[in-house]
């Protein structure tokens, strides 16, 4: 088959091309470096059923002529910065919802059947039911990232509904694994690499939090493309198991085998939009046969392996 993989030198859609590639798919990747990494690319960019677009994706144009002949569009390239939303947020409405609605409509004039998307359980926003289960209502947004994902995701459903495009929807809790660019688990250990005697921590390090190892969340994407139904399938991607922020503290400092003084910003949140707790029920995805490989505990320690140059 041949894919569009959006955001294709990104942690999720490296590691998504890589595979699509071992599968014997053809690809087109687009990516306009603005946090992809050009190393990512090394190995598929040797392949001949690659070929990369270097393109902003804004640009109505550079989708469409990426999306010509695909049988599915995998659509990873975003904003996923969900920490500095508020100092730019112009940023989740155009990388989000726009760059989304332009791919969507890329979609509907070449006539691509399939469409898969990115979102985040971000969007159960305080959510109040755990494990939350898809069908969760959204009961108020805290992020600009977790609104754009909500906005994005309704377009989606829209013109699957206007125009019969099957749908794949994945709200992924935070991925954790090789090519691992953001979030705590690198915050942590450059700060520790730097000053190994002390770690400043966001919020009260009591936040819990579910996690998944990327492999498994890549596998997990191809196990429901491989289910198609129509319309709008939506899954929660995640482990069946949270931790606390300190619990993960403790395997990365056990990792790197330091013992630093920790200090914490305090309440109940690490920044504006940060959700206390996140645990995702994964039944919908169970179903389809789909299991995670790693326990959390072994993607933190994969995460660090890899910063450490090991993995
Ligand atoms: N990593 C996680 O923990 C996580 C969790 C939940 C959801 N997600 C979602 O998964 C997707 C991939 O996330 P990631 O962690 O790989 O992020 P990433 O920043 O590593 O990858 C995003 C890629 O998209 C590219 N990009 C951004 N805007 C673009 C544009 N306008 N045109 C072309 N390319 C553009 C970037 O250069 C980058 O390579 C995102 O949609 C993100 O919201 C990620």
């Amino acid at each position: 088959m041949h894919f569009l993989v959006t955001g294709c030198a990104g942690f999720v859609g490296s590691t998504m091309v890589d595979r699509l590639l071992r599968d014997g798919h053809s690809v087109v990747g687009v990516d306009d470096f603005s946090t992809g990494i050009e190393a990512f690319l090394e190995g598929a960019s040797a392949n001949p059923r690659f070929r990369l677009v270097r393109g902003d994706l804004l640009d109505p144009d550079v989708a469409l002529a990426a999306a010509a002949g695909a049988d599915v569009i995998v659509h990873l390239a975003a904003n996923a910065d969900v920490r500095h939303g508020t100092e730019h947020p112009r940023k989740d409405l155009e990388q989000n919802v726009l760059v989304t609605v332009n791919l969507l409509e890329a979609a509907r004039r070449n006539a691509v059947p399939r469409f898969a998307f990115s979102s985040t359980g971000s969007v159960y926003g305080d959510a109040t039911v755990f494990p939350t289960p898809e069908t969760a209502p959204f009961p108020i947004q805290t992020s600009l990232y977790g609104a754009s994902k909500v906005a994005a995701e309704s377009f989606i459903q829209a013109y699957a509904e206007g125009f019969g495009i099957r749908a794949f929807i994945f709200r992924f809790v935070s991925l954790l694994g090789e090519r691992y660019t953001h979030g705590h688990v690198v915050d942590f250990y450059r700060q520790l690499i730097q000053h190994p005697d002390s770690l400043h921590v966001l919020g009260d390090g009591r936040q819990r939090k579910s996690y998944l190892y990327i492999g498994d969340c890549v596998e997990a994407v191809l196990t429901a493309l491989a289910n198609d139904g129509p319309g709008v399938q939506v899954y929660n991607l995640g482990t069946d198991e949270y931790c606390e922020v300190n619990d993960s503290i403790s395997w990365i400092c056990q990792a790197m085998n330091v013992k630093p003084q920790i200090t914490y910003g305090g309440g109940t949140r690490g920044w504006i939009g940060d959700n206390p707790f996140i645990f995702l029920d994964c039944s919908a995805m169970r179903g389809l046969g789909w299991r995670p490989t790693l326990t959390i505990r072994e993607s933190v320690e994969r995460t660090v392996a890899y910063l450490d140059g090991r993995a």
